[in-house]
């Protein structure tokens, strides 16, 4: 069992302003497969790093557009777990709170978190490939036109989801925010997320570069790890709500 020092347990009850970042380690307790592990069935043959490009969209869209449906389908199949509700309740409970997440599955936002920043974007909106509108009848669009991926409506471009790619700019309004939120707290957590894919990877050394109080949720180490103040090295569904009741103890015994 993972020991949650006490020191940590008296800065979160204290903080004014907590910022927490999240990747898919946060949902892998939910069933959703993290990126890095391996994938299953129909689509273990495929790299997600080789899928996730505009250059691999560009080059075969229909198999892009079909590796998203799998997955939008996958997640709309699964629930929101522990660590999701969680980190809804540290929101209630702390005068400021500001969420950044690198998913897309929009997990969070289903365990009742508002205002979540994300970095890359979100599986079930879909824009157009060249310009860039969103598109909100994808479904009508499939069965109408038969064409896979649909085509926009305004300019006949490809559709695509309204996700960030590699070798893509992240939405420069979510980033500097993330950023912002990062030096300006007084705890920042990183949980399940490997630390390998910037401009993410860097928030955690914002807070720190500010002497903020740092803390790293994942059952492995990563490259973040050496640098951060506490770490609680197990799963989010299990760390997140032992954190919560045992900072704020009489608050979880009243919700019972
Ligand atoms: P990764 O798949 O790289 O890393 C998931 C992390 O979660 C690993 O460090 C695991 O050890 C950890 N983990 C697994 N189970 C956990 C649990 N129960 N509790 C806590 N942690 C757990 O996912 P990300 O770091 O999110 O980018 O990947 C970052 C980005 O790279 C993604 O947003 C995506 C990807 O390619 C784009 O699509 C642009």
């Amino acid at each position: 069992m993972v020991a949650i020092p006490n020191e940590l347990i008296e800065l979160l009850s204290e903080a004014n302003h907590v910022a927490v970042l999240t990747g898919a380690g946060i949902s892998a307790e939910s069933g959703v497969p993290t990126f890095r592990e391996a994938q299953t069935g129909l689509w273990s043959r495929y790299d997600p790093e080789q899928l996730a490009t505009p250059e691999a969209f560009a080059n075969n869209p229909r198999l892009v557009w079909e590796w998203y449906d799998w997955r939008r389908q996958l997640v709309s199949s699964v629930e929101p777990n522990t660590a999701h509700y969680a980190l809804a309740e540290m929101a209630a409970r702390v005068p400021k709170f500001t969420l950044i997440t690198q998913n897309v599955d929009g997990l969070h936002q289903r365990a009742g978190s508002d205002g979540v920043i994300e970095l890359h974007g979100n599986i079930v909106r879909t824009k157009c490939f060249d310009c860039g509108r969103i598109a909100y009848n994808v479904q009508e669009l499939q069965e109408t036109s038969g064409q896979v991926p649909p085509r926009c409506e305004y300019c006949a471009g490809l559709l695509r989801p309204d996700v960030v790619w590699f070798g893509e700019t992240l939405p420069a309004d979510a980033l500097n925010r993330a950023y912002d939120a990062s030096r300006n707290c007084d705890l920042f957590f990183s949980i399940g997320t490997s630390g390998l894919v910037y401009p993410a990877a860097s928030l955690p050394a914002q807070a720190l570069s500010q002497n903020i109080p740092t803390v790293e949720v994942n059952p492995q180490s990563t490259p973040l790890s050496g640098a951060m103040t506490f770490i609680l090295a197990g799963p989010a569904g299990e760390l997140l709500p032992q954190l919560v009741a045992l900072a704020w103890p009489h608050s979880s015994q009243e919700t019972e």
